[in-house]
């Protein structure tokens, strides 16, 4: 039987995604390590070596270029290249360059984050996002990275995900301990998050007009716990507003609104030349928000991922990428996927998410590529290594790698371009009925044609 096809553009970005801290290993003079050091991770967990990129990011680079990938984003650690404050380590930036040299070489694209959770010690010491210190260290730091690494940068992301960072360490606190805790110092640290985007913006725009410079949101489906409830859909609409859009609305029109308060920042006016989407799972809500503001509650044919980590849920990519169209920019999935040791759901997860995509590139939204999180099993900050969000796994004990089948399957579609039914019939035969309809090859008994005739007429 001909197989169906899914085609994708010939210039779209087909991408992994990991961040300093979560792969390089030894990044001991931030925030995370001693965090770890403290016993804050589940399992009581360490960083340690990570995946050993500081070492040697090119092996998994090799195995990046294997599987056909043409683009990888990847974080710089800011205590590494500033271990103190103005002292930039040079070789720290030469290691920084050669890896992204290496990419060049391999035909991978880079996508840089400058901030992926992590804050070097001093700062911690000088209150982070509490103190609006911050903004010119922040801006210090980006144009020193976008003067010596940019040649090498097409593609820039100035913070990872702010509001899950802001979230997960001042109402959560599952994150490292701020100086300041709860709603009120959550809000200034938004504040002070969007200076600091908007002055590594102008920042890297300033040394580098061609680069193209975005953030990378974190974009969930906020769902009412009980469909009648109208409170708790109307309250799924109010945090939905705070997570999805409070963001992307002040660095549209570079105004704090509520709940950030009243004020105008004009040079953080449309400081964003593409958006970044991180797309994970869809979240209930119930209210009143009792014991948390989600409630981890699923229906009952919802399928999950590993340790409760989200419901599978590949409808509210495109949700979320209509989302973003309003603001007319250039899309990137920056992120997107799940934790799967044993790659239980991972093959049919890419399939019917990179669908979702595919829909949305055959209605014109621009859509430039896809970043799949994560080439390798890496650390996965509070919950240590007990998630496995790999394309491929990582025992960090030995350091051995492994293809996994969704490795394998991303190969496939990368080399190709395309989505077939084909790959569906081998990697996640129970997709064939709904994502290539009449494509299902006939069963082995098949009845034969006088069997299935009617008898008479
Ligand atoms: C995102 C983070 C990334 C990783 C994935 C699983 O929220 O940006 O570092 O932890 O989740």
């Amino acid at each position: 039987m001909a197989k169906a096809q899914m085609i994708f553009p010939p210039d779209f970005r087909w991408g992994t995604a990991t961040s300093a801290h979560q792969v390089e290993g030894n990044n001991t003079n931030n925030d995370w390590w001693q965090w770890e050091q403290e016993g804050h991770i589940l399992e009581g967990h360490r960083s340690g070596l990570a995946c050993n990129w500081w070492e040697n990011a090119e092996a998994d680079l090799d195995l990046a270029a294997e599987m056909g990938t043409n683009a990888h984003r990847l974080s710089l650690e800011w205590s590494r290249i500033e271990p103190e404050p103005s002292v930039f380590d040079m070789a720290a930036l030469d290691r920084y360059r050669q890896i992204l040299q290496g990419m060049k070489e391999r035909g991978i694209e880079p996508m840089v984050t400058l901030h992926h959770f992590t804050n070097p010690l001093w700062l911690t010491e000088k209150g982070d996002f509490n103190s609006e210190i911050v903004v010119s260290y922040f801006q210090r730091y980006a144009a020193k990275v976008a003067d010596v690494l940019g040649d090498l940068v097409p593609l820039w992301v100035t913070i990872n995900e702010p509001m899950v960072y802001v979230f997960l360490r001042y109402l959560e606190g599952v994150f490292p301990a701020p100086k300041q805790y709860g709603w009120g110092a959550a809000m200034e640290a938004v504040r002070n998050l969007l200076k600091c985007h908007a002055a590594a913006y102008h920042a890297i725009k300033e040394k580098q007009p061609q680069a193209q410079v975005g953030i990378a949101k974190n974009m969930a489906v906020f769902a009412p716990k009980g469909k009648g409830n109208r409170l708790a859909r109307w309250w799924a609409g109010r945090v939905s507003w705070i997570f999805n859009d409070l963001w992307m609305a002040c660095m549209t029109d570079g105004r704090f609104r509520w709940p950030l308060g009243r004020h105008r920042l004009p040079h953080l006016a449309d400081t964003f030349d593409f958006v970044g989407i991180n797309y994970y799972t869809r979240y209930y809500v119930n209210f009143p928000p009792v014991g948390g503001l989600v409630a981890e509650e699923w229906g009952p044919d919802a399928v999950v991922s590993d340790g409760n980590y989200g419901e599978v849920y590949p409808e509210g990519l495109y949700q979320v990428i209509k989302r973003v169209l309003p603001y007319q920019k250039p899309i990137y999935i920056t992120e997107n996927g799940l934790p799967d040791a044993v790659d239980r759901l991972r093959p049919s997860f890419l399939m019917t998410h990179l669908r979702q995509v595919w829909k949305a590139i055959s209605f014109c939204f621009p859509i430039m590529g896809y970043y799949h999180w994560s080439l390798v099993d890496n650390f996965e900050w509070d919950r240590g290594w007990t998630q496995r969000f790999g394309l491929i796994e990582v025992n960090p004990d030995t350091q051995e790698r492994r293809w996994r089948e969704s490795g394998r399957l991303y190969k496939e579609i990368c080399h190709s371009y395309s989505l077939s039914s084909d790959m569906a019939e081998r990697y996640a035969p129970e997709l064939m009925e709904t994502m290539f309809p009449g494509q299902s090859p006939p069963a082995k008994n098949a009845p034969s044609i006088s069997e299935l005739a009617p008898t008479s007429f």
